[in-house]
């Protein structure tokens, strides 16, 4: 598949907002070729998980007004039938109003950025060219319009996961989980566990939130990870074909229990961890005090050696407030040198990059 309709398919299996795709221009979208992959990629009723009705009709619409703009010559040019066909059977279909649909969980398809070929400081083996590596995706389902809902801001994924996913998928940040047994703290969608258990390698991942609601979408997301892991034979990360990951409810300050679910892990081992993960969780002074005694549990009781945190800047203040705490633990914390890419040369989890997003690894010297 050609770049620009390979980040065009991944754009669109995140739901991205029409204003946000990278079209191609429209003489090369009129191209048969080019209209045939968007039809195979984007729109073939065959595709899993499809985006939900409302998003497709949109993007549907938006490429046929394009492709009619490009036509000079209606001799020549035209608009592939599949394409046509699927419009109409996508306007033949009942719409939720605009409310409704902003609020519906969609299954949402993430797609990691390319690995180019000079990202090889690794211990871990690396595909040799982008278009060689098989796509790495992680599925969750959740309502990309919801900020709160049912009290928590939860239900989907942050920009600071899917920077935090980017680095881990990068050959430093896989290097960080591989192997390692690991705890997500606030985890929400499950998102960045989701991918250290489907394509990172990991031992196993305790993904954690303090919301049942969310533990047991996070359960369905294994299910569905595992089922869709077990096609790609390539991806396949254990014989059983089931991800390693284990959600579990866990409220900072209370003991972390172990669950049914976790009997693969051991009898002793479920509850030691090597690395603690966690994204956007500094966006309220009033609970800094309490993430940091977490951590320190962590270090204390679980067997953590590190906590990885990606925290978006929205309020100065906020965030320093947290570097204090961690001076005042007398943990270091460290400025890890990950960049995030501008959003036009985004080639996966695509997110805004307008405030600034950082990662910090937090220890115990
Ligand atoms: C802004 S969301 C981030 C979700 C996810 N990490 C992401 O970046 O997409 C914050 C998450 O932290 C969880 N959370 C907040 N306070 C918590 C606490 N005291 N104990 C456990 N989880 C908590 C919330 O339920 C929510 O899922």
């Amino acid at each position: 598949m050609a770049d620009n309709i390979r980040t065009l398919a991944a754009q669109y299996f995140q739901l991205v907002d029409p204003p946000h795709l990278s079209l191609p221009p429209d003489n090369v979208l009129l191209r048969p070729e080019v209209q045939t992959a968007l039809y195979e990629h984007m729109f073939d009723e065959s595709l899993t998980p499809l985006p939900p009705t409302t998003y497709r009709t949109r993007i549907l619409k938006l490429l046929i007004a394009r492709l009619e703009n490009a036509i000079k010559d209606p001799e020549e040019d035209e608009i592939l039938d599949d394409l046509m066909s699927c419009w109409g059977t996508l306007l033949a279909q009942p719409k939720p109003s605009a409310i409704e649909a902003a609020q519906q969980l969609s299954h949402v398809k993430y797609t990691a950025p390319l690995q180019t070929q000079s990202a090889t400081n690794s211990t871990q083996p690396q595909s040799s060219s982008p278009s060689e590596s098989a796509e790495r995706t992680v599925i969750t389902v959740e309502s990309r319009g919801v900020i709160l809902s049912g009290g928590t801001t939860g239900n989907r994924t942050w920009e600071a996961a899917l920077h935090l996913g980017s680095f881990l998928a990068s050959p430093a940040g896989k290097d960080l989980v591989h192997g390692k047994r690991v705890i997500e703290l606030g985890a929400g969608t499950g998102f960045i566990s989701l991918l250290c258990a489907r394509h990172l390698g990991v031992h196993s991942v305790v993904a954690t939130d303090r919301e049942p609601v969310l533990i047991e979408n996070m359960k369905e997301c294994v299910r569905l990870n595992s089922e869709s892991s077990a096609k790609d034979s390539v991806s396949a990360s254990t014989d059983t074909g089931r991800i390693p990951m284990y959600p579990a409810i866990w409220d900072w300050g209370t003991p972390l229990q172990k669950t049914d679910d976790m009997s693969p892990l051991g009898e002793d081992e479920a509850l030691r961890f090597d690395v603690a993960l966690g994204a956007d969780l500094i966006y309220d002074s009033d609970l800094v005090p309490l993430l940091l005694s977490t951590v320190r549990d962590l270090f204390e009781n679980y067997g953590v050696k590190q906590f990885i945190i990606a925290a978006t800047l929205r309020n100065e203040d906020t965030f320093n407030t947290f570097l204090r705490g961690c001076e005042t633990n007398e943990f270091k914390a460290e400025h890890l040198p990950f960049e995030s890419t501008s959003t036009e040369e985004q080639t996966g989890f695509f997110h805004s990059t307008s405030i600034p997003i950082r990662t910090y690894r937090i220890s115990r010297p």
